[in-house]
This record gives C-alpha cells, structure tokens and sequence, in this order.
C-alpha cells in the first residue's frame, strides 16, 4: 500500500491543521468547560469545506478522497474531539448517505446545504431498546396515500437537538426483521417531533446529544431514501465508512495526548532530572508511539480501501476498534506521566481522557466491533 500523500491530501490537512490550531485548540477547554454548542466555529468550518470534504464539488462539497478526510478529521479532533464528532456525523453519517443513496431532488434539498453546514443533519438510528441490536427498530412508519406516519422514539443522537434534518431509520414492516426496516429523510420542523434537553456527557461535552420523540408526524413518500426494506443494508453501509472517521477521531485524541505528554515529560524534574530520563516514563512513551503508529496505519488502510472501491467492513472496525482502544490507553498513561497534575483541570489530558471514552462506544462499541472481525474473518475460510 502506498502511503505517500498526494498534494490535495497535504493541502487538505494542512487547512485543518492550521484551523484547529489558530481557532479550535484555544476554545476547546472552554466549550468542554460550558458544554456550549459552538455555533460559529462549526459556521466556519462549513465555510471552509471541512463539513463536506467528500461530498462531490457538483453539491458544494470539496470532493476529497477518504484518506484526506480522515487526515483532516485527525487534525481537528487533536484540538477539539467535540467538534470532531459533528464533523465526523456531518461529512460521513449525514453526508455519505444522502451522496450514495438520494435522488437528486433529495441531494438538491438536503446534500447541498448540508455541505456548507447551512442546514445541519443527524444520524438517527439508535433507540432506548436497540443500541447494538440496531436491527430491533419499533419506530414505526405507517404508509398512507403520499406520506409515511412516524411515531416512535431515538436515543442519544448526535446533533439532535440542533439538526435540521434527520436520517431516520424506521420500521416499515414489522415481520420482516431487519429487512423491514426503511430510512426516511426527516424535517425537524415537522409537527409532531420533539428533541429532548440536550444529555450531559462525561466527554465531547461541547457537542449535542439528545432523545428524540415522534408523535404521528407526516414524511412525504419522496423523503424515502433508498428502497423501502433497505434501511438495514444503508445503515450498517454507512457506519462502515463513519467507523472509519471514530478510528481518526481517536487517533487525533491520542496524538494530543502523547505530544502533551512529551512537552511535559521534558519539563518536569524529579530526583534532580527531567522525568523523560526515567526509564519508567520512556517506556510509557515508547508504547505509546509505537500503539499511535499501528492505529494510524490501520486507518488509512481503510480509508484507502473505500477510496479503492473495495470491500472495507472489516478493514473499518479493525482500524475503529483499535485505535479507540489506543486512545484510551494513551490518554491513560497520558494522566500518568503528568501525575497530579494531569488529573487537575489545569492540564488538557483529563480532557482528552474523558473524551476518548467515546470512540469506544459509538458507532459500535468495541465489542460490536469484534463481532464484525470475526463474521468477516470466519466467512473468509
Ligand atoms: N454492509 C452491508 N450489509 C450488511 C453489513 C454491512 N456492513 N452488515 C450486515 N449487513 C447485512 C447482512 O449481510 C444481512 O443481510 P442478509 O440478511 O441479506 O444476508 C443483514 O445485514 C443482517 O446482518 P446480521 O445478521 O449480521 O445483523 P445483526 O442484527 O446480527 O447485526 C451488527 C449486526 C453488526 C451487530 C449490527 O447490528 C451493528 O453494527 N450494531 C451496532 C450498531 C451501531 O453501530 N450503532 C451506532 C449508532 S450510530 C452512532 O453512534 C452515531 C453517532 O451518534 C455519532
């Protein structure tokens, strides 16, 4: 495989970079602080493309490759994990749906405006009932004439407090399993839908989370995405691109945990030398390099993969769970190497921490992800 970037890819990057850092990095600690939705910085990052990095340029989007996005996203997550994740939900959840399965009139109403991030999209697929069963949806969409009637309810979504539409995942069938399930694209405006107060996290506090409530609301049939009785196949399609965006967002949370750690650990005496002399601090960092190279390189193996056109499932749970396994463990020894001090606020690593927990959770957790590996790896003897 080759991993030489191409210059767009350098370019993409470096804009991100250079966004996280002179805009997001400063912010981060006050945005997790307040748990504020930050409005304007997401404003500006639409403004600039980064909510939109692989949606074709014919909707306004940048048309990047996969391994572009995933640099970008790495870029702003090591700054602000909070912002990351709208990203992440916005270009990937949101966008690489409607990309590959609206019609045009869907992809003129919803892909465009939400590739300058002027209308913002959530990914509606859990339910208080099924959170890795994601196949026992009861949000029942009944057809009637022209419209479908949605009553039901979702759990802990992304953005939905905020967005403006949804990519809603129902029940159009109930006896027929997962392939009784459908995806309708949804207007919060319309009467009968309520989000509830956003949750408060233990990490991405910055970004919104929210309960989702629908009481007899009417979807136009044109709003079906897909074929009715597809839903499963489009929700299960496009968490294996969006798994591929945890794994950078992780690996961006690592990144800045292990460079906090460095700066510190060659600041930092104790018996009369900077602790990175120690060879108990070098051996903390030593895996921590070595786990962050492993990860990236799982990474951009499956962004190459869907970049190539290829099957990427296994490929995308391999990269998500282990580089959100990695993220966790380096912003555990991250702490460690700060001592005391990285369990105070004052230092950014408790931060990071508690934001890493996350990317072992959703878009499947750790576990789910095993399970995908191994029906893979089993089907392939
Ligand atoms: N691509 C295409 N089709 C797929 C597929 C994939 N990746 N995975 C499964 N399918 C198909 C199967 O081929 C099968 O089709 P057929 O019946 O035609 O053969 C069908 O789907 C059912 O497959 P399974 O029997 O394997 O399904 P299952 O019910 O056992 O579930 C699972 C499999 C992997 C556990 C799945 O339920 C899963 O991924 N669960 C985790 C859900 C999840 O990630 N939720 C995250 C919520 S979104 C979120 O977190 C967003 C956010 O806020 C940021």
């Amino acid at each position: 495989m080759d991993f030489e970037l191409t210059e767009e890819q350098r370019m993409i990057r470096d804009l991100a970079r250079d966004f996280a850092t002179e805009v997001l990095a400063p912010q981060a600690a006050h945005f997790d602080e307040t748990e504020e939705y930050p409005q304007e910085n997401l404003k500006k990052m639409g403004e600039l493309g980064l909510m939109a990095l692989t949606i074709p340029q014919e909707y306004g989007g940048i048309g990047a490759d996969t391994v572009g996005y995933v640099l970008a996203l790495e870029e702003i997550c090591k700054a602000d994990a909070a912002v990351g994740t709208v990203m992440s939900v916005q270009n990937s959840l949101v966008g690489h749906g409607l990309v590959k399965w609206g019609t045009p009139q869907q992809k003129e109403k919803y892909l465009r405006p939400a590739a300058t991030f002027q209308k913002i999209g959530a990914y509606a697929l859990s339910e208080p009932q099924a959170g890795s069963d994601a196949a026992n949806q009861r949000t029942m969409a009944v057809k009637k004439d022209d419209h479908y009637l949605v009553n039901g309810a979702k759990n802990f979504i992304t953005n939905g407090g905020v967005a403006d539409f949804l990519i809603l995942f129902v029940r159009t069938d109930p006896q027929a399993g997962h392939k009784g399930i459908s995806c309708l694209v949804f207007d919060t405006d319309t009467p009968g839908f309520t989000a509830g107060k956003p949750e408060r996290k233990l990490g991405i506090r910055a970004s919104n989370t929210a309960a989702l409530s629908f009481e007899n609301c009417e979807v136009p049939v044109e709003n079906l995405l897909g074929q009715e009785g597809e839903g499963f196949k489009i929700a299960m399609q496009v968490l294996d691109a969006g798994r591929i965006g945890i794994a950078a967002q992780a690996l961006g949370i690592a990144q800045a945990a292990y460079e906090a750690s460095l700066k510190f650990a060659k600041e930092r005496e104790q018996f009369g030398v900077p602790i990175a002399q120690h060879q108990a601090v070098q051996f903390l960092i030593a895996d921590m390099a070595t786990r962050i190279q492993a990860a990236q390189l799982l990474t951009l193996r499956a962004a190459l993969l869907k970049d190539k056109g290829e099957p990427h499932t296994e490929a995308a749970s391999m990269a998500k769970l282990y580089a959100s396994e990695t993220a966790m463990q380096v912003t555990t020894n991250a702490i460690q190497v700060h001592g005391g001090y990285g369990y105070m606020k004052d230092y950014p690593v408790e931060r990071y921490f508690r934001d890493a927990k996350i990317t072992e959770i959703y878009e499947g957790t750790s576990q789910i992800q095993r399970i995908v590996i191994a029906n893979q790896e089993l089907q392939m003897q």
